[in-house]
């Protein structure tokens, strides 16, 4: 097993996606990620996504490729990729919350990021992220 990393992305979610499309991948996730050792928590705003992932830099480089490739979302923006020592969401294989608060300051991220500068405001990224914690923690 490879370093432990963080990769922590927002996206803007497809408009067909629904309360069924939402239950087709949260289940899904969570049996492939058991099966990888990845954790995390996936956040709906009902327009966008903001996903932690947290596991093996192996395992996470070819999840995160495939999970940027899938349909359901797009512009997907990833505000950090960092090594950590230890697990925020251990227990979680993949907790999922919806919170229609988190959809302006993800608009804001998907807004300022460009092709050379993806996520050049690394305080609003980690802004993000504390909400996302509070919320699933709170
Ligand atoms: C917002 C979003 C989050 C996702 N999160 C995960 C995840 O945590 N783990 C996972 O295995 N697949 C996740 N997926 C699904 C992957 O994109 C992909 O469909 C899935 O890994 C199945 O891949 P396979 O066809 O190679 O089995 C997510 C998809 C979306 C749209």
């Amino acid at each position: 097993m490879g370093h432990l990393r963080r990769v922590f992305y927002v996206s803007r979610a497809d408009a067909s996606v629904d309360s069924f499309t939402m239950n087709d991948i949260v289940l899904r996730a969570q049996r492939s990620n058991r099966r990888m050792d990845v954790t995390g928590v996936l956040a709906y705003s009902g327009k966008h996504f903001a996903q932690v992932l947290e596991g093996s830099d192996e395992e996470l480089a070819a999840l995160t490729t495939k999970i940027s490739r899938d349909k359901r979302h797009s512009d997907v923006v990833v505000l950090f990729d960092e090594p950590i020592s230890k697990r925020d969401y251990g227990e979680w294989s993949m907790g999922f919350l919806y919170d229609a608060s988190l959809g302006d300051e993800i608009e804001q991220a998907l807004t300022e990021a460009t092709p050379q500068a993806p996520a050049r405001d690394g305080t609003l990224a980690r802004k993000i992220f504390l909400h996302v914690s509070d919320l699933a923690r709170p």
